[in-house]
């Protein structure tokens, strides 16, 4: 799918050329190209649930679900508390979903989509080409046009009906034979389609929904030197080479007694080294030793690209094993032995004294290590890490431009908002086919945004010309206010009341121009949104090119705003609409975790948000919710009043838990102003009717 592409470069016509960019191709399932490893920041704060340990270091932690089971209260308490993903375990088989040719049932697999969905826990779809569990319908077909088509249809009408819900499907499971032949096992798909099989479900799948994460699955694949793993290794090399589409292999790590083999790690980065994501998809191990479920973890853990890791139900009496008590709670709910060296092996807090009970929640919850004086009585996962998933309740359109006799608006756009004495002060572009400007406003509640009065910052010293993207905070050490934003080059004003609009200085210029490194990696985009952020040593200017990289340049608290040197690449993507523009660097209150977040267009051509989290502001970020399948903010993770008035989440600010230099959020029920607009509008990018919304975090636990 390719939208018509609109870009222009500035002219006399244009001259603050921002923005242009409407065209794009189908977002390739890239990650972000980041310096670093994916393990959780030294720093990091521990908590006290599987998930949200596993969060720290942008992976999931997830359980297999059973339907009939959600109604168990031990059951689902555990289940959503610990977990965020969740596979379901039979709900979504052939036998379940299509249990007569052409008649789809999707109840059962819904009701655990539902439920996850409104926890925020992610949903990985297992499984839709498997010999197992397959009707007989299906095993008795001996047309290969039939078969391919019954296949196609299959997995096209399965995958569409959870479009935006699962994240990564296990698109084939258990296609390879045990032993030494290395061969595919046989089965109806192999005996009728031959070899080709497998190629045909995942282009079937891609071509159904670009943006899931399309994985292989299988057993006894851990051990490296094994004939089925070197067999599924040449299938995953194979297919990279040839460009048939595959995103991730899935380990399912059904073990005994003795754990993972030894070389389990080894597998696993050697196949992430293809270009895959890896993951452990059906952990359970017989009788649960702990030393063998850390060693399962710790091989995750040290693989970035390993991304989660399912265990294969809840209790030991949920398991298909359950005579061998293979999993991390006990038939009575309680966290077993292994649960602890797991919750370590994620870099969780030890074991507590002991075994919490369902019923405790964040009874038993250590407490953190670094929480701040006077939230020592809270248990640390009220104030830890940003969960993986998110999903959002929109205001409706909140504030609209107000043009006046000598200011012809289009959009109101790119707010940045301080709840500073009372008052919401939010700064925003306002944008025409003549270019951009700024504009202040102040209310007390937002029932009252609507109607605020709206002052343009060009009657002050701050003046007329291309000025946009503001943002505004207080910097403590001079007790002074900035307000930062793009002018073509990167430009701050100050004032000592943020009430007066009139107040703000001149612009100033934080670089002498264009730092190299921009200059030469800019292409045809253009130098816009910067963003400053600092800690207690040092302050941090971001900025985007529209052309894929993120910049960082840093200066000392003392220096600040001189002295911006070093400007280095934070963060790149190859798709340079994936990592595009409007990027937020927010320190998460009571964690040492930062969040970074960039809009991005996404292949529907609509723009939204991927986050990212770091224990510092200089990186290496780890994807937290990074893609369009699991977004940060976008339309889909998204409820509107009475039909949605946008369909782009973009360019915005979160509220803030303060005003300073720190740029402070809470960990809980996140607040984001944003810009939309009304999705049939068309025409010059300038002029488009860009209005102000405000998001509220809906599944926020804390
Ligand atoms: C198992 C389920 O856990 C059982 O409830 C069911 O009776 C059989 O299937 N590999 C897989 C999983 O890919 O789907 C299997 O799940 C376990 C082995």
């Amino acid at each position: 799918m390719n939208l018509p592409h609109r870009r222009g470069r500035r002219g006399p016509h244009d001259p603050r050329g921002r923005r242009r960019v409407w065209a794009l191709g189908l977002l390739a399932a890239t990650a972000m190209a980041v310096p670093g490893t994916a393990n959780a920041a030294p720093d990091a704060t521990r908590a006290t649930t599987l998930g949200a340990q596993a969060a720290q270091s942008g992976r999931y932690f997830g359980t297999a679900v059973a339907a009939g089971k959600l109604g168990d209260t031990t059951y689902s308490a555990i289940l959503n508390r610990e977990f965020n993903a969740v596979t379901p375990e039979n709900e979504m088989k052939w036998d379940t979903i299509e249990r007569s040719r052409g008649s789809f049932n999707f109840g059962p697999a819904d009701q655990i989509v539902g439920q996850a969905t409104s926890h925020g826990q992610r949903v990985r779809g297992h499984t839709l080409v498997w010999h197992s569990q397959l009707p007989s319908w299906v095993g008795s077909i001996t047309d290969a046009n039939t078969l391919r088509g019954v296949m196609n249809n299959h997995i096209t009408t399965t995958i569409n009906h959870y479009k935006g819900k699962v994240f990564a499907w296990d698109v084939v499971n258990e296609a390879f034979a045990d032993g030494g032949s290395g061969q595919h096992r046989p089965s109806v798909f192999q005996n009728v389609l031959g070899d080709g099989f497998i190629e045909q479900a995942f282009r079937t799948a891609r071509a159904a929904d670009p943006s899931a994460k399309l994985c292989y699955n299988d057993y006894n694949i851990e051990n490296w030197s094994d004939a089925k793993t070197q067999a599924v290794y040449r299938m995953v090399r194979d297919f990279k080479t040839r460009g048939v589409p595959i995103d991730c292999v899935g380990f399912q790590a059904h073990f005994g007694t003795g754990g993972p083999p030894a070389s389990f790690q080894t597998t696993l980065s050697n196949f992430a080294a293809l270009g895959v994501d890896v993951q452990i998809t059906e952990l359970d191990i017989a009788q649960a030793p702990t030393t063998a479920y850390a060693n399962t973890v710790r091989a995750c853990m040290n693989v970035p690209r390993c991304t989660g890791i399912t265990v294969w139900g809840i209790r030991d009496s949920d398991s298909w094993r359950a005579g061998e008590n293979p999993l991390l709670f006990d038939r009575g709910g309680n966290k077993k032995p292994a649960y602890q060296s797991v919750l370590t092996a994620l870099g969780g807090t030890a074991a507590t004294a002991a075994h919490g009970s369902p019923a405790s929640r964040a009874g038993t919850a250590k407490r953190s290590p670094t929480a701040l004086p006077g939230s020592a009585a809270r248990p640390v996962t009220s104030a830890a890490a940003l969960p993986s998933a998110f999903s959002w309740s929109s205001s409706g359109a909140l504030m609209s431009p107000k043009p006046d006799a000598t200011h012809n608006i289009a959009g109101l756009k790119d707010p940045s908002v301080v709840y500073y004495n009372g008052k919401y002060h939010v700064f925003a572009s306002v944008a025409s086919s003549s270019g951009y400007g700024l504009v202040y406003l102040s209310f007390t509640d937002w029932s009252q945004a609507g109607s605020a009065t709206h002052h343009y910052l060009d009657r002050g010293a701050l003046g007329t010309g291309y000025r946009a993207a503001p943002q505004v905070f207080y910097f403590a050490p001079q007790k002074t206010w900035y307000l930062v934003y793009q002018t073509g080059n990167a430009s701050y004003s100050t004032n000592t009341d943020i009430s007066n609009p009139n107040g703000w200085s001149a612009p100033r210029n934080f670089y002498s121009s264009m730092p190299d490194i921009i200059r030469q990696n800019i292409g045809n985009g253009y130098w816009v949104d910067m963003w400053v952020i600092c800690d207690s040593a040092n302050c941090y200017l971001f900025s985007s090119d529209d052309n894929g990289h993120l910049y960082r340049s840093q200066t000392s608290l003392a220096q600040f705003p001189n002295g911006f040197t070093n400007t280095v690449i934070a963060a790149q993507d190859a798709n340079k609409y994936a990592l595009f523009e409007a990027s937020n660097v927010y320190k998460v209150q009571g964690t040492n975790q930062y969040l970074l977040i960039v809009e991005a267009i996404g292949s529907d051509g609509r723009r939204y948000f991927r986050s990212w989290t770091s224990g510092s502001i200089a990186g290496s970020w780890t994807p937290l919710a990074a893609s369009e399948s699991n977004p940060f903010a976008r339309a889909a993770n998204t409820t509107f009043p009475s039909g949605a008035w946008t369909k782009d989440i973009s360019h915005g600010e979160m509220i803030r838990a303060g005003y300073d230099q720190t740029l402070t959020i809470p960990s809980c029920k996140l607040q984001y102003l944003y810009q939309g607009k009304d999705p049939a509008a068309s025409g010059d990018y300038n002029s488009l009717p860009w209005r102000l919304g405000l998001l509220t975090q809906t599944n926020s636990t804390c």
